[in-house]
């Protein structure tokens, strides 16, 4: 094998000048793979037997066309052998339906080396013979890959009729513990060997601290979970506290009727929501809440006229797969409005909801919600805004516009809109609001007590941070599993910002 041939040679030979010469016995015309070489002294090396050095050298290599050239002459060549001897020597078109496209190129060469003369349309012979210094070069080159005349070497290079490479082989001598053949060598010094005395006598095979080690057996980070733990720490580091999201079953009070949405809302529908069927509803809710809410839908209260319909306790009750985490918002704002005196809070949550969506590119049946909620005393509008660039800056998103819109539990309700710069228009990344009066004051909070919110989804920056076109790639049964393992860590930074704004549709 590779390994006692070359100790075999060092042995004969002292040392091998170029290992680019060495071939195995009977092989004589197969070069061998230097990179395989390499791998042979490098574990020879380490065991002291060897020593070497790389030789790195710059070779030439013709191109087709340069081989072409090689086999059959250059252009000027064929050329000037198109000419007759002569007076009357050839008409330039004659030639160029005689030789094709190598005839232009081929002529200004044959007349700038003074071999041709043209007039009257006719090129007629200055000399009687030629060398072809071009073919000789490009053989000379094929037969040594290299050519001693730079200026020669420029002009082919510059020709495309050869191309540099760089070539490594290696200069091998013997090291200081040359031996013939490879002794097994110890990793780990054992009681055997201290207790016997072997040890003495070992060889042991040296640490490599180059290794790049075995990968450890470990999870990975889905993607979503890697985005998850970016829009977190911005949550922290401007003092927020994560809501409890570990409930994906709601019921209907907490998800709809505690956020002042009718019973007869659309979303309500069993085309918009899961619904449970076993068990269908929970008569475990806060009963003077439940009152409070009732109230404010059925004839109003707290300056609002209500919705003015007959409220029934038990649609209330229905248990559902939450539509939106804002179902947490509503219920840590009961929390919180039942502790007094009142304290601002601001609270967050990124987990998954449900809705009865018909699946497609972009759209599953459950996907992730980014919530954020502040409460304090006379937050304003302004508030809202204010603290919407600042968040969205965090993630190098900078360029915000706000546009009214509706939301049964907010007023006003704001989408934010960024500008994206790949599609030249404005594209929305999230819903946000001002918690209505209806749905703060049966909750519980003092009356100038205001809340501001928002939403986003985790799935729209996460799919164009990693370039997931479909999100069925991200989420679901077709998910690769190399692509969870393989992906890299996630950083909102900067250039997030300006591919969110680029890419987002
Ligand atoms: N719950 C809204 C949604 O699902 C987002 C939102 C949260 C809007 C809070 C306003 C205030 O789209």
């Amino acid at each position: 094998d590779l390994i006692s041939h070359l100790l075999q040679t060092l042995d004969l030979n002292g040392s091998i000048d170029d290992t680019q010469t060495l071939r195995l016995p009977g092989q004589t015309d197969q070069p061998l793979d230097q990179t395989t070489i390499r791998g042979a002294l490098s574990s020879l090396q380490s065991r002291l037997m060897v020593d070497f050095a790389p030789l790195e050298r710059e070779v030439l290599q013709l191109t087709p066309e340069g081989q072409a050239m090689a086999d059959t002459g250059s252009h000027e060549a064929k050329v000037f052998h198109a000419v007759p001897a002569g007076p009357e020597g050839i008409l330039v078109k004659d030639l160029q339906a005689q030789l094709g496209a190598s005839a232009k190129i081929g002529q200004g060469k044959a007349l700038a080396q003074k071999w041709l003369k043209f007039a009257d349309g006719r090129l007629t012979r200055l000399v009687d013979t030629i060398v072809d210094q071009t073919q000789a070069d490009l053989r000379t080159i094929q037969r040594t890959g290299t050519l001693a005349q730079p200026a020669a070497v420029k002009d082919l290079l510059k020709r495309k009729l050869c191309t540099k490479h760089k070539t490594v082989s290696y200069r091998v001598a013997k090291g200081p513990q040359f031996a013939l053949s490879v002794t097994k060598q110890a990793t780990d010094i054992t009681a055997e060997l201290l207790a016997s005395g072997e040890w003495k006598n070992q060889s042991f095979k040296s640490y490599n601290f180059n290794a790049v080690g075995i990968q450890p057996p470990s999870g990975h980070l889905h993607p979503l979970m890697k985005v998850r733990e970016e829009f977190r720490s911005i949550f922290f580091e401007m003092g927020f506290t994560e809501m409890p999201t570990n409930k994906f079953v709601e019921s209907s009070f907490w998800n709809f009727d505690a956020l002042f949405q009718p019973q007869q809302h659309p979303a309500r529908d069993l085309q918009d929501t899961f619904f449970l069927k076993d068990p269908v509803s929970s008569a475990d809710l806060p009963s003077d809440l439940v009152a409070k809410v009732g109230q404010v839908h059925a004839e109003g209260n707290y300056g609002s006229i209500g919705y003015r319909y007959p409220w029934a306790r038990a649609e209330a009750e229905k248990l559902l797969l939450r539509t939106h985490t804002t179902a947490v918002s509503s219920y840590m704002l009961h929390l919180l409005a039942q502790q007094k005196p009142f304290r601002p809070a601001k609270y967050f949550s990124i987990d998954r909801v449900f809705r009865n969506e018909t699946l497609d590119a972009t759209h599953l049946a459950e996907f992730h919600q980014v919530e954020g909620v502040i409460a304090d005393r006379n937050v304003t509008l302004g508030d809202l805004i204010g603290f919407m660039d600042v968040f969205f800056r965090k993630m190098g998103i900078t360029n915000l516009r706000y546009k009214p819109a509706y939301n049964p539990y907010t007023e006003p309700s704001l989408e934010i809109f960024s500008y994206h710069e790949g599609f030249k228009k404005w594209v929305e990344i999230g819903n946000s609001g001002m918690f209505r009066p209806e749905m703060c004051r049966p909750l519980g909070l003092d009356p100038d007590v205001r809340v501001i919110a928002w939403g986003l989804s985790l799935e729209r920056p996460t799919m164009i941070k990693y370039g997931v076109d479909n999100i069925r790639e991200l989420m679901g049964h077709k998910v690769d599993l190399g692509m969870i393992q393989n992906n890299p860590i996630c950083r909102l930074d900067k250039k997030m910002g300006k591919e969110v704004m680029e890419e987002t549709r």
